[in-house]
């Protein structure tokens, strides 16, 4: 077990991905999010980024997911700079489930996680009116580095959020 959570309601526990969780996280995610993806996508990042793929349980039953990244800069630096970087592909939270810190727990594993593969700093989209979303990133300490309009399918303008790692808790607000 990776850590744990306990609030008024519940307690929750995270711990990395495995193979077996695989029907459970592509479950959450369609039920949660428009962009979906293939089991090879999934167990593609899971194999290259096994740390930066977390689940959390609770009552054995897997709620949440955050799955990641890790990006390596171009030869020079040019559009994606100089430093490795961390990148939250998606990361979901059952409804029934929300509200309880899974969301917080899990961004911060997985950031705590990029710092082990050397990133120094973790970046992610998020629809501009996706209010928890950005509520739960801004709590993080993220900042919006840029707006892209028409980044997802249905024509929705994302925002670009990153934040300098490591992650310290003094930075969450
Ligand atoms: C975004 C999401 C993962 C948050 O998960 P969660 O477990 O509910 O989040 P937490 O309980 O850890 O909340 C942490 C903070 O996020 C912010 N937050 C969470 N839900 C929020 C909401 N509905 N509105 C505004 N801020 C919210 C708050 O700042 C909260 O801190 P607080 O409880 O002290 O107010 C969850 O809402 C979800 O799965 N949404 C659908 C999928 C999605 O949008 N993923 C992100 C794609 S970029």
């Amino acid at each position: 077990m990776l850590a744990a959570g306990l609030t008024m309601q519940t307690m929750f526990a995270l711990r990395l991905f495995k193979p077996a969780d695989l029907e459970h996280v592509i479950r959450i995610n369609k039920l949660c999010l428009p962009e979906n993806y293939s089991s090879l996508f999934f167990m593609d990042l899971y194999e290259r980024f096994p740390k930066t793929f977390v689940v959390a349980e609770e009552d054995g039953e897997v709620v949440g997911y955050v799955m990641c990244r890790i990006e390596k800069p171009f030869p020079g630096g040019g559009l994606f700079g100089i430093a490795k970087r961390g990148h939250v592909i998606s990361i979901a939270v059952l409804p029934n489930c929300r509200h309880h810190g899974v969301g917080f727990a899990l961004m911060k594993e997985a950031m705590n996680a990029m710092v082990e593969y050397d990133a120094k700093e973790c970046v992610l989209e998020v629809r501009t009116s996706n209010t928890a979303g950005v509520g739960l990133y801004r709590k993080m300490g993220f900042g919006v580095k840029r707006t892209i309009r028409g980044y997802y399918a249905d024509g929705e303008a994302a925002c670009v959020m990153v934040k300098k790692l490591p992650f310290e808790p003094s930075s969450v607000t």
